[in-house]
C-alpha cells in the first residue's frame, strides 16, 4: 500500500493539471504515492496510508459531490483507526471557496485527521502560478512524511 494518497476530482483540463502538479511535487521527494480519482479511492487505501492530499472544486458552495461521496464511503470504516492521519487540502473555486473549505474541515474534524497546513485556495481565473502552489503542496507533504515531521 502507498504511503501518500493524492485524491482529487478533476472535472476540467485545468483541474487535472492541478492534481498532476501535486503529484509531481510528491514524486520529487521520492515518497511512495498513489494518485486516485475519488470514485476509485476506498477505505482500504485510507487505512494503510500515512497521509492524504485531498483536492476538490467548489460546487454549489460545497465540496464536490465526488469528494463528498468518498467521505461518505470511508467515514465509518476509517473513523476508529485513522485518527491523527496527516492531511492537506486544496480547493479550486471560480469565485469563493469558503463553502468547500468549511464543509471539508467539518468532516476532517469529525474524523480527527490532522491538517498539516492551511487549505490552499485557488480562486478566480485559472493561473499558471496555481500549478506552482500545487507542486509546492505536494513537495511539502512528501518531505514532511519522509522526515517524520507529519
Ligand atoms: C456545477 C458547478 C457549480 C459550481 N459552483 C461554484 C461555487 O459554488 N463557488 C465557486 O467559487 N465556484 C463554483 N463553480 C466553479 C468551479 O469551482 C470551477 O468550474 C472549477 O474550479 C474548475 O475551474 P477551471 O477548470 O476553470 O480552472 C462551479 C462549477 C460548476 C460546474
Amino acid at each position: 500500500m502507498s504511503q501518500l494518497l493524492i485524491i482529487a476530482n478533476t472535472p476540467s483540463p485545468n483541474t487535472l493539471q492541478l492534481r498532476q502538479a501535486v503529484v509531481a511535487g510528491v514524486a520529487a521527494t521520492g515518497l511512495d504515492y498513489l494518485e486516485l480519482d475519488p470514485s476509485a479511492a476506498h477505505a482500504g487505501h485510507v487505512l494503510h496510508c500515512r497521509g492524504i492530499i485531498l483536492g476538490t472544486t467548489e460546487n454549489f458552495g460545497y465540496m464536490s459531490g465526488a469528494i463528498k461521496d468518498f467521505f461518505e464511503r470511508i467515514y465509518y470504516p476509517c473513523l476508529e483507526q485513522t485518527q491523527g492521519l496527516s492531511v492537506a487540502t486544496y480547493v479550486r473555486a471560480g469565485l469563493d471557496g469558503t463553502g468547500a473549505i468549511n464543509s471539508m474541515e467539518r468532516i476532517l474534524g469529525g474524523l480527527r485527521w490532522n491538517p498539516v497546513q492551511e487549505p490552499l485556495l485557488l480562486k478566480g481565473e485559472h493561473q499558471p502560478v496555481f500549478l506552482e502552489y500545487c507542486r509546492e503542496l505536494g513537495e511539502a507533504m512528501g518531505e514532511g512524511l519522509k522526515l517524520g515531521i507529519f
